[in-house]
């Protein structure tokens, strides 16, 4: 790319249509507010965030704020007076950088980064003064159309308000995206007057001005209009977040990952999968989860800002919350792994096991219905069913410590803070609220009587 490419995001607009207390452009698809998308393909655009204004009016500390990470400019405009008044916000900003200016919209979030260096493209092999991106449409009704001449340039775009019939005729609509060259698109912008009907300035207004001037503007008429689809309702918004899940999967799949039924399956656009890991139907992966190779994920779990390594199996209905999973691992069906978990290689959580903040050592075992919070557990412990840490004690949480190769009787309560010793044995039913020491047997329970003879002695005295 020869020419620096600065972009402005028009983003300020309200979204009536969304019938929702927030801004149209911070409602989620594909994991993520539509407008982050449309920062992300403008920094792979321009190669970084300098030079990326966008344009925020309504909700503008939202907008800002959910976008605060990328590190790219904003202005705002108070008043919505129209796409070239948007635009003009920029200028201050943006003219310094010269080359090419491209206009994308906060609501338009499925341009591909590949259109849009298409359109980049076009720019430098037409030399136009200006790009749009254009698209045919059965009912154009709505749009502004795309007028051209003999050339097949593009001398006007006429509003639907002020269209003729016979321009209402025209099915190549504007899709208001656009490459211009800066040189000419900054000082003729300044001088467009507002519509006389509405008040607003129209950028499209552009297209005249440039051409009154013998410059040209040149359509790029994409065949496929489903990237130009604009997030103006919930259903699109619905429509817009299939196509993004679509295109992930399919670029999963590409690259070695089994995705079974894919249509039913939701994954986030930062997520990483290696080859031969087989998700099943109905699962969430999401945030910034990274999953190693041949791994399994079953159906209906939920995995969530997690790194699972290679050979993990997560069974069917499990979620795993900003947990480390090493090699090997198997968890569920029906377990949860809350948050802040660290399970080393080929442990295996049943289940209905519950971890929170908990430490797993490699090879250590929790197969049934226990509750592991706070705790340290070494390698190559057994945890029986029905083992709870009490962490709380109803004002603070306290941690357990569990040394390696120890066993844990089923149904055992852990009072914590404790710690018992590597090599030891907790007899089952025990409540333990002592220290246990290394290679020692602790039975925190009530000895068993049996008392001979009990049952008929009653059964007679109820004669
Ligand atoms: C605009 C184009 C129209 C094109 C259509 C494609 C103009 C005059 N018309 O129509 O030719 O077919 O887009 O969708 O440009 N925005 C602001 N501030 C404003 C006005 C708009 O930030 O003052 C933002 C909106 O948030 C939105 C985008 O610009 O993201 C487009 O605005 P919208 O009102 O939808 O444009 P239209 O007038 O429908
Ligand atoms: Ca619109």
């Amino acid at each position: 790319m020869s020419q620096s490419v600065s972009i402005a995001i028009l983003a300020a607009g309200l979204g009536t249509r969304m019938k929702s207390r927030k801004a149209k452009v911070l409602h989620e698809a594909g994991g993520m507010p539509v407008v982050e998308h449309v920062v992300r393909a403008a920094k792979a655009i321009s190669g970084g965030a300098a030079g990326i204004v966008t344009v925020v009016g309504h909700q503008a500390d939202r907008v800002r704020t959910a976008l605060a990470g990328h590190g790219i400019g904003f202005a705002e405009q108070t008043e919505q007076r129209g796409t070239g008044h948007a635009l003009l916000m920029c200028r201050e900003q943006l003219e310094p950088h010269g080359g090419l200016v491209m206009v994308l919209y906060g609501d338009t979030p499925l341009l591909t980064v590949a259109t849009l260096r298409r359109l980049v493209d076009l720019q430098g092999s037409s030399g136009a003064a200006a790009v749009v991106i254009t698209t045919e449409l059965a009912d154009p009704h709505g749009y502004g159309r795309i007028v051209r001449n003999v050339a097949g340039d593009v001398v006007a775009i006429v509003e639907q308000k002020a269209a003729t019939p016979e321009q209402e005729a025209i099915r190549e609509i504007n899709s208001g995206i656009y490459c211009f060259r800066a040189d000419l698109l900054w000082p003729l912008l300044g001088g467009l007057a507002p519509n006389p009907a509405s008040g607003e300035i129209y950028l499209t207004d552009i297209v005249e001005a440039l051409h009154a001037r013998g410059e040209r503007a040149v359509p790029m008429l994409l065949s496929d209009e489903s990237e130009l689809l604009g997030i103006n309702t919930k259903v699109e918004l619905a429509v817009a977040d299939r196509i993004f899940r679509e295109r992930k999967n399919r670029q999963l799949m590409l690259d070695g990952v089994t995705i079974m039924k894919p249509e039913t399956v939701t994954i986030d656009m930062d997520v990483e999968i290696g080859p031969d890991t087989v998700v099943e139907p109905f699962s969430f992966i999401q945030g910034k989860t990274r999953i190693g190779a041949e791994c399994r994920i079953g159906a209906g779990a939920i995995i969530r800002d997690s790194t699972l390594e290679d050979g993990v199996i997560v069974e069917a209905y499990t979620f795993v919350g900003t947990s480390h999973l090493e090699t090997g691992v198997s968890a569920g069906p029906f377990a949860r792994l809350r948050m802040a978990n660290h399970v080393g290689a080929g442990a295996h959580i049943g289940n209905f096991v519950e971890l929170k903040k908990t430490r797993m050592g490699a090879g250590a075992k929790a197969g049934h219905l226990a509750y592991l919070g706070d705790s340290t557990i070494g390698a190559d412990v057994t945890i029986g069913a029905g083992t709870i840490t009490c962490n709380y004690d109803g004002r603070k949480k306290h941690e357990t410590h569990i040394g390696k190769g120890s066993f844990v009787g089923s149904n055992s309560t852990l009072v914590a803070p404790i710690k018992i010793g590597a090599e030891s044995y907790i007899a089952a039913g025990s409540t333990i609220t002592h220290e246990v020491p290394v290679d020692s047997l602790a039975l925190g329970r009530a000895r068993q009587e049996n008392k001979a003879g009990w049952p008929s002695r009653r059964r007679a005295a109820a004669k």
